[in-house]
């Protein structure tokens, strides 16, 4: 996946703005240091510039400023890398006042090196990418005023992370689940939310359509309200200087009750990219949040109806549906009701030293919170998992689930305190 890939390059160009005239290729063994290219590239590039009357050369590499500096010179040309391209991206895309710092932030960072570079030579006007936001004005600021304000942001961002947390802990208290949608950009997130929410933020054939989380109410079928929050869209190889603002705006998704992993089923690279998103969520510690797979645009796809799969226990892990067409969209609701519904127990249980062996098998399932020993070495379990999978453990131990489900709460089928009758 590190390899360079023209057609998402251009759709990012494109997603910026511009109008892409030429795409070259080549293999570089070593870079130039001062060009990064070697003096037959540059002269292609700078003979193409030429005959196209291009207005910018886009690189799908990080540049050094002094690479980026020598090439405008050489090429008499403005010159924008991949990190400067997709911060303007960022910057035309944030919306909220957290994202639109977070955007500042990057571009200060990625410009205060860059400061020094002689602009004069080239029209500003031409070409707007890596001249909107803060570039405009900040350029032609000392870089000691520019620290100063990376300080200013800093903290404002400390304060409006605090505010959001906040509004995190309220919604917690209130056990409304939250919902976050993920998935690599252009994967049709921002269009399922809309449909999902029937609201309207911006949709656009173009990558990135959102940068900051955005959150709606929706209503589940038995379950009443839940928050539905729509995330930046993922991207390969983000430049390393983006990846905090990228993870900041992802951070609720870490909260979530449920993620929704939107994957576009009519790319053909789609289980490469599901494979990047799975990567970053493990990341930042969203790999143990229950998820749901949506595959989206199946109306490009032939043969392919709107399908629920369910695991072995018929609880939903996978959706085919159309955002687009509003294909699928009630059994999506379903689906999400029969997960979140899901009717979970928390039983304490007892096991004598000799049932060392089912021990093993509870920790194997991930399903023990807390485990203390008694003075005649048995061993006292708190567990938290569905009640069908308890009552189907209990049951390959030979182990009758009637007797613990009549020492159930009488209200409820929420099991309480459960002792092992071996004991
Ligand atoms: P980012 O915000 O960039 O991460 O993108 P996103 O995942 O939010 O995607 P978005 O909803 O902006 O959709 C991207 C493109 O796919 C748009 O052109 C949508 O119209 C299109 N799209 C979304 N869902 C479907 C679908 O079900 N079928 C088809 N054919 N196109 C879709």
């Amino acid at each position: 996946m590190d390899t360079p890939d023209p057609i998402e390059f251009e759709e990012l160009a494109i997603s910026a703005g511009a109008c892409p005239v030429e795409i070259l290729t080549g293999r570089l063994k070593q870079a130039n240091a001062r060009y990064f290219i070697g003096s037959g590239k540059l002269e292609e590039i700078a003979q193409l510039i030429q005959l196209h009357q291009a207005e910018i050369v886009l690189f799908d590499h990080p540049l050094s400023p002094s690479q980026e500096r020598n090439l405008e010179e050489g090429l008499k040309c403005r010159v924008i890398d991949r990190t400067g391209l997709i911060l303007d991206i960022f910057a035309q895309r944030a919306r909220s006042y957290e994202g639109k710092l977070q955007v500042e932030l990057a571009q200060l960072e990625h410009s205060v090196t860059r400061l020094v570079r002689g602009w004069t030579h080239l029209d500003r006007q031409k070409g707007g990418i890596g001249m909107r936001g803060a570039g405009e004005t900040q350029l032609e600021i000392d870089q000691r005023l520019v620290r100063v304000r990376i300080k200013s942001i800093q903290k404002s961002l400390a304060k409006v992370k605090k505010q959001r947390d906040q509004g995190r802990r309220a919604r917690q208290r209130a056990e409304i689940p939250t919902i976050s949608l993920v998935g690599y950009t252009n994967a049709g997130k921002s269009s399922l939310f809309n449909r999902m929410s029937e609201s309207d933020i911006y949709v656009a054939d173009q990558l990135f359509a959102t940068l900051d989380s955005t959150l709606r109410k929706i209503q589940l079928p038995d379950l009443g309200s839940a928050i539905l929050v729509d995330t930046v869209g993922f991207i390969r190889n983000l430049p390393h200087q983006l990846v905090d603002a990228f993870r900041a705006t992802l951070e609720e998704t870490t909260e979530a009750s449920l993620l929704l992993h939107v994957i576009d089923a009519s790319n053909e690279e789609h289980p490469l990219l599901k494979d990047q998103v799975d990567k970053v969520l493990e990341e930042i510690g969203g790999s143990e949040i229950p998820t749901l797979l949506v595959y989206n645009k199946i109306d490009l796809l032939e043969n392919q109806e709107v399908t629920v799969d369910r695991d072995k226990n018929g609880i939903p892990w996978r959706v085919w549906v159309s955002a687009k067409s509003s294909l699928g969209m009630a059994q999506l609701f379903q689906a999400i009701t029969d997960i979140l519904g899901v009717d979970f127990v928390e039983p304490e249980i007892i096991l004598s030293p000799q049932q060392g062996k089912f021990r093993a098998k509870l920790y194997h399932q991930n399903v023990v919170k807390k485990e203390t020993v008694d003075d005649e070495g048995n061993v006292c379990l708190s567990l938290r998992l569905p009640k069908a999978d308890f009552i189907r453990l209990l049951q390959e131990e030979n182990i009758d689930p009637a007797l613990y489900v009549e020492q159930a709460h009488p209200d409820d089928d929420y099991l309480e305190t459960i002792h092992n009758p071996a004991t």
